[in-house]
């Protein structure tokens, strides 16, 4: 799909990321994308968001979709993600996402997204009967990065496709408006390719119930993943319990490959002690799961337990974190607003000077 990039000006890097605020966030979001977004905010501006409008693309009770937006807001302050210096708001208080996402499912095709591989597993058997939005996701996806002309999109693994999509729409978009782009005088391309940043040893957390799944929200079994909102209790209790195999670990990385639950759970060690696979084997090599595991739940409750905390007493404080995403919607909205600007004269449309 993804042809040659034209020539494009120097775009200022941006890191733009975002998080559904559906259910509650398990160690895969922390160690896939969330402490990403921390290690980030160092090297980049960024911008983090709550898409509450891609949680509607399925049905949300409302008053649990405003209490998991907050939740989720608390737990991007409370991992250490700094919104003064950072932008963090929710989707819906910045329209021009809506706007963006409107004019991208003018330029993305059918057939781009019906090869959608999250779509084809949320819809399953059930496809007459989801939401368009479910379908069309992956263009407001495009938008919430394009809107701020971000350059860079931490993500998980499982987002990969989808960010893709958003360099597709994007060229697309740039080659299909060339010469209005140029006549306007905005420079050869209009938009960036952003690149997915996916790095670290846990990019793909997995059910710790079954080393073939992925980590999610929406397993039934709570035992097959650790919410961040879990106590020190809760924490051992589930590594206690998480599916392993009898022999005892091996010293070397590749010793893990047809090993998918040793290999996850190396790889959850490593994130949390922010260090490589290798390194954890070079350690653990040779010792049983008992041994491994005691000293993985005294890790996680070490890493975790202060942020269940902390979110915990940022939660019990609402109008705090609506002040939050309130000042970062407004910062936003400047930045979503001018970049709408040129795309409405790009694509022809009259508006007021
Ligand atoms: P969401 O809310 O499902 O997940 C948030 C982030 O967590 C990552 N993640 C995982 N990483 C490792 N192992 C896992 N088991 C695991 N499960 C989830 C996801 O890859 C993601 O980075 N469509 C996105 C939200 C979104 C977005 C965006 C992201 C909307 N607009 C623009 C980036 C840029 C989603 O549903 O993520």
């Amino acid at each position: 799909m993804t042809e040659p990039a034209p020539k494009s000006p120097a775009f200022k890097p941006l890191v733009f990321s975002g998080v559904q605020p559906t259910g509650n966030l398990h160690l895969g979001n922390y160690l896939g994308a969330i402490t990403r977004f921390v290690a980030l905010q160092d090297t980049h501006e960024c911008i983090y968001c709550v898409v509450d409008l891609h949680a509607i693309t399925v049905w949300q009770e409302p008053a649990e979709l405003r209490k998991a937006i907050r939740e989720v807001t608390a737990a991007f302050i409370a991992c250490g993600i700094d919104p003064k210096k950072h932008i963090v708001f929710n989707q819906s208080q910045v329209s021009g996402h809506a706007e963006l996402a409107w004019v991208f499912n003018c330029v993305a095709r059918m057939g781009w997204l019906n090869r959608m591989t999250q779509f084809k597993e949320k819809a399953g058997k059930d496809r007459e009967n989801v939401s368009v939005g479910l379908f069309t996701y992956p263009d407001l996806m495009a938008a919430d990065i394009l809107v701020y002309r971000a350059t860079h999109v931490p993500v998980g693994e499982d987002q990969k496709q989808h960010v893709e999509l958003a360099r597709d729409i994007a060229q697309k978009f740039n080659n299909d408006f060339g010469a209005s782009i140029r006549d306007g005088g905005f420079g050869d391309v209009y938009f960036p390719l952003p690149e997915p940043l996916i790095q670290g040893p846990a990019t793909r957390v997995m059910s710790l119930r079954d080393g073939s799944k992925k980590m999610s929200k929406s397993d039934a079994s709570d035992y097959s993943r650790i919410n961040l909102t879990d106590d020190a209790d809760a924490i051992a209790q589930k590594i206690r319990k998480a599916k392993t195999d009898p022999e005892p670990l091996p010293s070397e990385e590749k010793g893990l490959d047809p090993r998918p639950e040793a290999d996850n759970l190396v790889g959850i060690f490593a994130a949390l002690n922010n260090t490589t696979k290798a390194e954890v084997l070079r350690e653990f090599g040779g010792s049983q799961f008992s041994t491994f595991k005691a000293a993985l739940v005294d890790l996680a409750v070490a890493k975790l337990s202060p942020i269940a905390g902390e979110m915990k007493r940022l939660t019990q404080d609402p109008a705090h974190i609506d002040a939050i995403l309130a000042d970062g919607s407004d910062r936003a909205r400047v930045l979503a607003d001018a970049t709408m600007r040129g795309v409405r004269d790009i694509v022809g449309f009259v508006q007021k000077k």
